[in-house]
């Protein structure tokens, strides 16, 4: 992705890509007018430490955007509600490092010494099984599930069979924050 994002601006003489740890960004203080963060968070070991080096490269008054997913609010229209319950805690508590960051980010920037003027609820819904599938991982997680004893083989076939023959239905609420350095 970075040489890809490197190549699409290598005609721009003010773009500058670079690649580094969020937590320990190669920037000088106060320098950046603007930063975002898009689905990243939920992935990092310590994301008070990540707004905490982002707020410090930006400038006061500078603005941060992040968008996450809070993967407590994963619903999965399932007749099995035993099975959606064990997929759904799998990930949030199993596969997705900081699943309820998108709730979180709000606070976690305001303990960062940012303000917060706004936060936007964007709750995509899936009604196509092989969409949900690109995006969400669902054939993916479900065998990781087996492997990590969550879901029995028969468990993980019954939940698969039934998402992948019938009328679809997913959702997962994400959370567009905006804070102001
Ligand atoms: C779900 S992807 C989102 C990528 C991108 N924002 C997009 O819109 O496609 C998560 C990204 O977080 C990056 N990431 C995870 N931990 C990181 C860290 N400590 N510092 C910087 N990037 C990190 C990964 O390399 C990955 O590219």
């Amino acid at each position: 992705m970075v040489d890809a994002a490197r190549a699409r601006t290598a005609s721009e003489a003010v773009v500058d890509v670079r690649y580094a740890d969020i937590h320990d960004l190669p920037l000088h203080d106060h320098i950046a007018d603007r930063a975002r963060t898009d689905r990243v968070l939920q992935h990092v070991a310590d994301p008070l430490a990540a707004l905490g080096e982002i707020r410090r490269v930006l400038r006061p008054g500078g603005r941060l955007v992040m968008g996450e997913p809070d993967w407590e609010t994963l619903a999965v229209d399932h007749p099995d509600s035993g099975l959606t319950r064990a997929y759904t805690r799998h990930v949030a508590e199993r596969v997705v490092r900081n699943a309820g960051i998108g709730r979180q980010l709000a606070r976690l920037a305001a303990e960062s010494g940012f303000t917060v003027p706004t936060v936007i609820p964007v709750t995509p819904v899936f009604r196509d099984v092989q969409v949900a599938d690109r995006i969400l991982g669902l054939e993916r997680t479900t065998r990781r599930a087996v492997e990590a004893g969550c879901f029995s083989d028969q468990a993980a076939e019954a939940w698969l069979t039934h998402l992948t023959h019938g009328p679809f239905f997913a959702a997962v609420t994400f959370y567009i924050v905006v804070a102001e350095a």
